[in-house]
């Protein structure tokens, strides 16, 4: 099912210039994006290390756009509130970061942010149908998280597909994002299977000019 209107376009600042960050941020807003995502690694649940809530913070006051933040940690539990307080407008968590997936999302509402679950390429999409109540967002991993600039992977097309018949089904307004691996050729396979919001790194800040980039995702 396409979405009739254009999907929403989250450029991921791990592919940004690290050594500008505000400025990057500020220039995405600027360019035409619609949300700003954080990709937060702990070196242990996924290979890579990245930033914490210190960082977020810092970047609040650059940009007026939802912070979409992706914790790639485990455990999630002990950082929820600091990720909120540092201005985080969306929480990601994994499904497979820990045991206890409807506790998380009960301690991410009760700090009076949007919850989203993530899923890694192995994991299927029943994993969300006893909390489809208690999600604001489901993000859709096409890569293995931990890296930008990986190959997008055509078999999460299906999951993608499934999970917007269960979101249909649950009557919630839940958001559909598809993260890795997302450019103009890969965009509308994600839109086509459902996906109303598009999470992209390299195809945004490794490019020269970000509007123009945000305008292609748009419109692909
Ligand atoms: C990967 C991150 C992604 C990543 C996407 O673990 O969750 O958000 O930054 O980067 P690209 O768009 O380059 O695949
Ligand atoms: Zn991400």
């Amino acid at each position: 099912m396409k979405e009739n209107t254009s999907p929403l376009i989250a450029p991921s600042i791990l592919a940004a210039d690290f050594a500008r960050l505000g400025e990057e941020v500020a220039a995405i807003e600027k360019a035409g994006a619609d949300w700003v995502h954080l990709d937060v690694m702990d070196g242990h649940f996924v290979p890579n290390i990245s930033f914490g809530p210190a960082i977020v913070k810092a970047l609040r006051p650059h940009s007026t756009l939802p912070f979409d933040v992706h914790l790639m940690i485990e455990p999630v539990d002990p950082y929820l509130e600091a990720f909120a307080k540092a201005g985080a407008d969306h929480i990601t968590i994994h499904a497979e970061a820990g045991p206890h997936l409807h506790r998380s999302l009960q301690a991410i509402k009760a700090l009076g942010v949007k919850a989203g679950v993530s899923l890694c390429p192995a994991t299927p999409p029943e994993m969300l149908s006893e909390v489809m109540d208690m999600i604001d967002l489901v993000l859709v991993m096409s890569v293995n998280p931990g890296f930008g600039g990986q190959k997008f992977l055509r078999s999460q097309v299906r999951k993608i597909k499934t999970l917007r018949s269960m979101i249909a089904e649950s009557g919630h307004p839940i958001h559909l994002a598809v993260d890795g691996g997302i450019d103009a050729e890969t965009a509308p396979l994600a839109t086509d299977a459902g996906a109303n919001v598009l999470i992209a790194g390299s195809a945004v800040y490794g490019r020269e000019n970000y509007a123009d980039a945000i305008k292609a995702l748009k419109s692909a």
